[in-house]
């Protein structure tokens, strides 16, 4: 099989014989010809392939039914049609797999709640072709960002005895059977709760080892699955999710907006480069001019306020919102709407949160009423980023864990980096399928990642 060309390595192999696989989307046939629309994935455009009713193999050519995959032998020319860049004029075609005739992707335009219900073959489609390698080449920058500035890509785990954002989101990890405990075993434990005999989750955030690790290695991130158990229908949240969390000793709440500014910009750009054929189906059929929108995005900084004053623009406002404004407040979904698409129409930091509404790790203000926190809003979207400095003083640490009643004992490992040379400290966490929403245009998270797992959904 290695001289099987796919259609990305296709280009400029004109009037060469070449061999290539794939699965049909559509058939024509006319009395002397049959025009075969064959896609393999590996990039947006399909392949026109010609067949001559007079070749040996035609009957297969016949039986190929949309779906059915291909190896088809012939010529490579030049396309005339429209839309298609090449086409091939067939002289050998194979049938390798039949699709049957219920297959669900004739030709026409599915809406995406139907291909949500069958998720395992959408894949096939246009657009989640599309949305699968753009996602492939984000997750490829996002490595390649932090390596060029010298970060270690840390593996946290996924068990956890540690809820990093305390906001009782954990899904509980236990063993299916009752493990028999062995038989020298004294203490009586229930193993069929507990990760033998620990009380244990899966993990909302790598935040907490990512610490850790800064705190020897100065500059790490984390790129991993996180799980939430938020039994809301919303099409931003997930219950499992994957999230990107840098974390750096020696840097404030500053540097920490420096480095998340760049690196959307970064992953923005790199997408604009590499995957133009998608972005421009994005932009015609999905968001019309995000790629304008993406441009101009990387041409003027972000703003910065403090959640005081956005609250002061949301309270002068000339709009009634459901939540009613009030400082202390959580800033919710319609407000991070106005702020970013009516008042500033762009992507905003709002720093300086009520210490009441955040995370006990987050550092406080000389105020003692905020922490430095900073969420990354934008337009279409709202929060895309959470991030803080952390709090690096041992006995304000420990008071803030005991507001929110964090059993020290679990978290001595944390303490300690308080306690052994203790120093300033930022990072925040990027909601991967957020950002891939934001670069594609898609409205629902579940369609931006393969297997998406919300309340009734955990089959495929
Ligand atoms: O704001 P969050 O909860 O922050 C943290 O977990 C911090 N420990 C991160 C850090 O500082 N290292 O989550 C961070 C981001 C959100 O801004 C959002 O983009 C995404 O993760 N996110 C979700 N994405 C999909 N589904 C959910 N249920 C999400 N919850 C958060
Ligand atoms: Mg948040």
């Amino acid at each position: 099989h290695s001289a099987i060309k796919d259609c990305l390595q296709l280009k400029k192999k004109y009037d060469e014989e070449v061999t290539i696989c794939g699965w049909v989307r559509t058939r024509r046939d006319s009395k002397k010809f049959s025009f075969i629309e064959l896609n393999d994935g590996t990039c947006f455009a399909s392949i026109q392939v010609i067949a001559d009713a007079e070749i040996e193999t035609y009957q297969n050519v016949l039986d190929a039914s949309t779906g059915s995959s291909l190896q088809v032998t012939g010529i490579l020319k030049e396309s005339p049609g429209k839309g298609q860049k090449v086409e091939v004029h067939a002289q050998k075609v194979e049938l390798l797999g039949i699709a049957d005739s219920d297959y669900p992707l004739q030709k026409k335009r599915h809406s995406r709640e139907f291909l949500r219900t069958i998720a395992h073959l959408r894949t096939r489609t246009n657009t989640f072709g599309a949305v699968f390698r753009v996602r492939h080449a984000a997750s490829f920058a996002v490595n390649q960002f932090f390596n060029e500035r010298g970060f270690v890509y840390l593996h946290t785990p996924i068990i956890t005895a540690s809820d990093c954002e305390g906001a009782g989101q954990m899904f509980r990890v236990s063993t299916l059977d009752a493990l028999k405990p062995p038989l020298n075993d004294e203490k009586q434990v229930d193993y069929t709760q507990d990760f033998f005999g620990e009380e244990t989750s899966l993990t909302v955030s790598g935040q907490l080892e990512a610490e850790l690790f800064a705190s020897a290695l100065s500059k790490v991130y984390t790129f991993g699955p996180t799980f939430r158990a938020e039994n809301s229908n919303t099409p931003r949240h997930l219950a499992e999710f994957w999230m990107i969390e840098p974390e750096m000793a020696f840097c404030d709440l500053q540097g920490n907006m420096d480095l998340a500014e760049e690196f959307i910009r970064y992953v923005i750009t790199y997408i604009l480069e590499n995957c133009k054929e998608d972005m421009e189906f994005f932009n015609k059929w999905v968001e019309k001019g995000i790629i304008d929108s993406l441009q101009d995005l990387c041409k003027s900084d972000f703003e910065r306020i403090t959640y005081t004053e956005a609250i002061k623009a949301l309270e002068n406002a000339k709009k009634s919102f459901e939540y009613p404004v009030k400082w202390g407040m959580d800033i919710q979904t319609e407000h991070e709407r106005y702020l970013t698409e009516e008042y500033l129409k762009k992507p905003v930091f709002v720093t300086d949160y009520p210490r009441d509404i955040k995370a006990f790790y987050m550092r406080v203000n000389d105020d003692e009423k905020t922490v430095a926190a900073m969420d990354l809003l934008v337009p279409r979207l709202g929060e895309i980023i959470g991030g803080s400095q952390r709090e690096e003083r041992l006995d304000v640490l420990k008071k803030n864990m005991e507001k929110h009643e964090l059993d020290e004992a679990t978290y001595s490992w944390y303490l300690d980096i308080r306690r052994y040379g203790t120093t300033p400290h930022a990072g925040f966490g990027l909601g991967f399928e957020r950002l891939i929403m934001y670069l594609t245009g898609i409205e629902n998270i579940r369609d931006v990642i393969p297997f998406p797992r919300t309340p009734g959904n955990a089959k495929f």
